[in-house]
């Protein structure tokens, strides 16, 4: 089982115009998919889900797309935070949220603030997050440590690379799908996925159910993850384990 689940949650807007519908119908349609995999992930002990809700590019789509994903995303954080709540689900936004004002901001400070305790999974909104903007974000950090003479430059190491970036504290990426049919990676999260299994497919976003998610499950769990070492090390490793 994958501890780290991020996903790329895409194809809504074709998924809305192949009914002859508006694109943003299917951004609506695209929260009960969300919904099914916050549930499937907590059920099966995932321990981690960072979604990519909507990336640093997305802000030059038409003007009115970009209205309706901001309000969608209020709506869904003031209707979804307490049954989130409830289920003990750590809610995180992870991004740059000084864009989106500072109402949208102060509702993502006080579901963080409610949820904060909470252990049975960690789930992280990607809004306004570019894998760039996550790595200079720590280059900044680490870089004013430095001049303050908190931090010597031969003490920067990838794991203190690691804890300036927004998803510090948390497992590493095992396991990224993204659907929609493209098989790229659009600037989601880039330091994180190192050594993540990536897997691409067909299914429109609002249409990723439970079976989708047990799909891509099925699949991580039959590869066989070397990390740079041989396959006869790996089953050498395992054996001496059991
Ligand atoms: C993903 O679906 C949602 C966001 C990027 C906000 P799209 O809106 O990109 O849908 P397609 O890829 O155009 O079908
Ligand atoms: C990636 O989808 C961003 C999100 C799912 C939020 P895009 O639809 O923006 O990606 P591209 O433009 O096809 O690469
Ligand atoms: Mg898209």
């Amino acid at each position: 089982m994958p501890r780290h689940v991020a996903i790329i949650m895409d194809g809504n807007g074709r998924w809305a115009q192949q009914q002859g519908k508006r694109r943003t119908f299917g951004h609506k349609a695209g929260v009960e998919a969300v919904r099914a995999s916050v549930r499937f992930a907590r059920e099966k002990g995932i321990n981690c889900l960072t979604l990519f809700a909507f990336s640093s590019e997305n802000w030059n789509r038409p003007e009115d797309e970009v209205s309706v994903l901001m309000e969608l995303f209020t709506f869904v954080l003031k209707s979804e935070v307490k049954k989130l709540n409830r289920n003990d689900v750590k809610l995180k936004v992870v991004g740059d949220t000084s864009r989106f004002g500072s109402k949208l901001e102060q509702l993502i400070h006080k579901a963080e603030k409610l949820t904060e305790k909470n252990s049975a999974l960690v789930l992280n909104i990607a809004a306004n997050y570019g894998g760039r903007w996550d790595i200079v974000n720590a280059s900044q950090r680490i870089a004013k440590k430095v001049q303050s003479g908190e931090l010597a430059v031969e003490n920067i190491d990838e794991s203190l690379f690691d804890q300036h970036t927004s998803l510090y504290g948390l497992d590493n990426v095992d396991l990224l799908i993204r659907t929609g049919g493209d098989c790229r990676v659009s600037n989601f999260l880039l330091w994180q996925i190192a050594y993540a299994e990536l897997i691409f497919t067909d299914v429109l976003w609002p249409d990723f159910n439970e079976q989708c998610f047990e799909q891509a499950i099925q699949s991580f769990s039959s590869r066989q993850r070397r990390f740079g070492l041989t396959g006869e090390q790996i089953e050498s490793s395992v054996g001496a384990t059991c």
